[in-house]
């Protein structure tokens, strides 16, 4: 059997460490012949084909990003687009693929698949939102950059009396926003599941002066004030149809100011959160993600998605989790007001 793997929507660290282990148990346990597709579906639909063997994924473990690299392309944007999916498939003599890739690229491979097209999906994303996992690989990653980045930010805020407003990634869902901010200990958390009162906010900052800490505010990209609207970086839409975030947080900042008097800074992690060597929960979710579905692929269980259920990874069908987003619990976001302020 020829196996073909690619690599969908924005990377994130763990993507290389999937890569492995689908080709190291692909050969040596099942004797399969495995080729890359280049940039995601671009790939697919350009006949961008690459070999991948033992020796190409050798050393990849530890790297960030993707050997296969990436692309946001939608096939069903394009003319003829999965016929042409299904051209390259049979030129290239691939019997079937693993999709490795968040929302966006596992719902295209949900429609090729019910079209016919054999393939076994891998979720991922620093958001944690693709919905059916407890976890996505990648997350854990961001989440300890993003903390680290909180506590430097702590010490450097107290010393000019300051309020440091750090803006996350997190489009949908507040999930890389509300576990850095626990774990870094800020003083506010705003997530797109829950508008937040710009006036609350204020009202916290100056708490938290009032007590002489300078506070620290954790806003996903995605969070939006009540009756006001998302910040959006420009107008322009992704083949999804997805705008360009960021900009809340200088937005939040210069509203702390003037409301409040005091000086407030912005710092957006941006993409330092989803680049460089994941963490070892990362290396170990991606690698067991990954032997489970070249297993899917062995057993012909095809349309589905590998997902992580407490400590076990289950496979689930790929139309039950596309088209929805996993979001954080609003009961689970108030277990931390406690902490506001
Ligand atoms: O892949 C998810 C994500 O990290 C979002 O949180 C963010 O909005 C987006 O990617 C940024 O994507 P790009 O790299 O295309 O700017």
């Amino acid at each position: 059997m020829k196996v073909g793997v690619l690599t969908g929507g924005g990377d994130c660290p763990g993507l290389n460490a999937v890569i492995r282990s689908v080709v190291r148990k692909g050969v040596q346990e099942y004797a399969f012949d495995f080729v890359g597709l280049r940039d995601g579906w671009r790939g697919a639909l350009g006949g961008s084909v690459v070999p991948l063997d033992i020796s190409s994924v050798r050393g990849i473990l530890p790297r960030g990003g993707t050997i296969l690299g990436s692309s946001r392309t939608n096939p069903f944007k394009h003319d003829d687009g999965p016929r042409r999916v299904r051209d390259t498939l049979a030129a290239h003599g691939v019997d079937a693929l693993v999709v490795i890739g968040g929302e966006d690229t596992l719902g295209v491979a949900a429609e090729l698949s019910r079209q016919g097209v054999d393939l076994v999906g891998v979720p991922k994303t620093i958001d944690n939102d693709v919905y059916g996992t407890d976890y996505t690989f990648g997350f854990d990653t961001a989440v300890g950059i993003a903390t680290e980045a909180i506590d430097r930010l702590h010490t450097t805020a107290e010393s000019h009396m300051r309020t440091l407003v750090v803006e996350v990634m997190g489009r949908h869902s507040g999930w890389i926003a509300l576990q850095a901010g626990v774990a870094g200990g800020a003083n506010a958390i705003l997530i797109p599941e829950r508008p937040f009162d710009v006036d609350q906010v204020c009202a916290w900052v100056q708490s938290r002066f009032k007590i002489n800490y300078a506070p620290i505010v954790v806003v996903a990209e995605g969070a939006v004030p009540k009756n006001g609207q998302m910040v959006l970086r420009d107008q322009t839409v992704d083949e999804f149809g997805h705008v360009r975030l960021s900009g809340v947080g200088e937005w939040l900042a210069r509203e702390i100011s003037r409301r409040t008097g005091t000086d407030a800074r912005t710092t957006v992690l941006g993409h330092v959160q989803r680049g460089g060597t994941p963490s070892a929960f990362d290396r170990w979710l991606a690698t067991r993600f990954g032997l489970h579905a070249i297993d899917a692929v062995r057993d012909g269980d095809f349309g589905k998605m590998v997902a992580l259920t407490g400590t076990r990874v289950v496979r689930v069908p790929l139309t039950d989790v596309t088209g929805r987003t996993k979001k954080v619990d609003l009961p689970l976001y108030d277990e931390f007001e406690v902490f506001f302020g």
